[in-house]
């Protein structure tokens, strides 16, 4: 994404075109740029030459993931819904791993019947239930077990998952239980041993400690696990100059952990992938001024991008056509909802804007649409994938069709 004589452009086309031609709201995604994030992480881990399984609860859209899908890459799953849509996107089982804490019968029994690669059990009460399920269908099942290290991302309190305080994930005692109790199972296959400390991690020293907490389990136990999986996470940079996770040192820490237990290594990454390769374009309805702020209403809402008022999220918004001026107000960007929390950004100074100017909220390909509702009844918004000059429309309505 870049100006040309003040206008935005995303790959070739021009923003305001967009607006024009589909409306707005509208996501659009850069294929170019999903494709760099993907080859620089395959770049990163170049010598671990991980299983890279999509988290597919950052982006669930079909034609993206048949994209991911042709790039090589597997799917990380949570439910039934994102298994389905994995499959038809054409992405094989064999690379597909099933994570989540609740996982019902059903779900599991369908992963079992798909022969996906791996579940990843996150209780003693799941590890039976699969053992359960293996029974009737007469065919052992392979699981992860996935452990809690008690470790501190040091990310967004909300979007923690590795702390003793987290729902996720078992303790080090019972994983130690559970390989005692399972590692002979006729039913169960313990493959893999699981992590994942939380989202937008931008420091690599919680993920050294998870490892650490990762070897303690494998030397202590002496059980020998073939696959690790270590989750995703990897943070980016949303325009507030976050220091950013130093892969080298992360990857350097896996390397030593793999030649010490000859695993192979599994992530599980969303944001790092799609999050900067989608935009969200917006229509600016009213300017509404005080005394003290410009209140500047835009036809996209909480509705479409909940981050903001879910986490407080920072995402920067740019105006689709530049102009030199600066208008040195409190610029506040809100939506249409009926929330005070439905709230995007709120600036010093802004460009002059009129009403019927487009603007973009940036670095929303990840945990975007995937979050969005009806609240207030309004319409979903549309997405678009971007592929050089060419522009798909990428609803969801057909291919989500019969999934339930
Ligand atoms: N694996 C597991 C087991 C996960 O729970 C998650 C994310 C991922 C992988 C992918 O993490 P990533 O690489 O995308 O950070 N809605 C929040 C983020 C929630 C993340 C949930 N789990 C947000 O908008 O920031």
């Amino acid at each position: 994404m870049f100006y040309r004589k003040k206008k935005l452009i995303i790959e070739k086309v021009p923003v305001h075109k967009i607006a024009r031609q589909f409306g707005t709201p509208i996501y659009c995604y850069s294929f170019n740029q999903l494709k760099r994030n993907i080859l620089n992480f395959k770049r990163n881990f170049t010598k671990i030459r991980p299983l890279i399984c999509f988290a597919v609860k950052a982006n669930n859209n079909y034609r993206i993931l048949s994209e991911i899908g042709r790039l090589g890459l597997g799917a990380d799953v949570v439910s039934r819904g994102e298994l389905i849509v994995a499959l038809k996107s054409k992405i094989h089982p064999k690379k597909i791993v099933f994570s989540g804490v609740g996982k019902t019968y059903d779900e599991i029994e369908f992963a079992a019947r798909k022969k996906i690669f791996l579940i990843n059990a996150e209780s003693q009460s799941e590890i039976e239930t699969i053992s359960k399920v293996a029974k009737k269908i007469k065919r052992s099942i392979d699981i992860g077990i996935r452990l809690n290290p008690n470790v501190d991302a040091k990310t967004i309190k909300e979007i923690t998952t590795g702390k003793y305080s987290n729902k996720f994930g078992l303790i080090e005692k019972d994983v130690f239980k559970l390989i005692k109790q399972f590692k002979n199972s006729k039913y169960l296959n313990i493959k893999c041993l699981s992590v994942h400390i939380g989202s937008q991690i931008t420091s690599h020293i919680p993920y050294i400690k998870m490892l650490r907490s990762l070897q303690k389990i494998i030397s202590k136990s002496k059980y020998r696990f073939e696959y690790v999986d270590l989750g995703g996470g990897m943070g980016i940079n949303y325009g507030k100059n976050t220091k950013l996770l130093d892969y080298k040192k992360y990857s350097k820490e896996i390397e030593k952990f793999v030649k010490k237990n000859n695993v192979k290594i599994i992530f599980e990454p969303g944001r790092s992938l799609i999050g900067n390769a989608g935009y969200l374009l917006s229509k600016i309805i009213y300017i509404k001024k005080t005394n003290k702020i410009n209140f500047i209403i835009l036809d996209t809402g909480m509705n479409d991008l909940m981050r903001p008022a879910l986490y407080k999220a920072y995402h920067n918004i740019i105006p689709v056509k530049k102009n030199s001026s600066k208008i040195s107000k409190r610029h506040e960007f809100v939506g249409p909802i009926c929330e005070s929390t439905d709230k995007f950004l709120s600036l010093k100074s802004y460009q002059k804007l009129s009403e019927g100017d487009n603007i973009v909220i940036c670095d929303v390909g990840a945990y975007g649409k995937v979050l969005s509702s009806n609240y207030n009844l309004r319409k979903n918004a549309n997405e678009i994938l971007i592929k050089s000059s060419k522009v798909f429309k990428i609803g969801r309505k057909d291919h989500l069709q019969n999934i339930f």
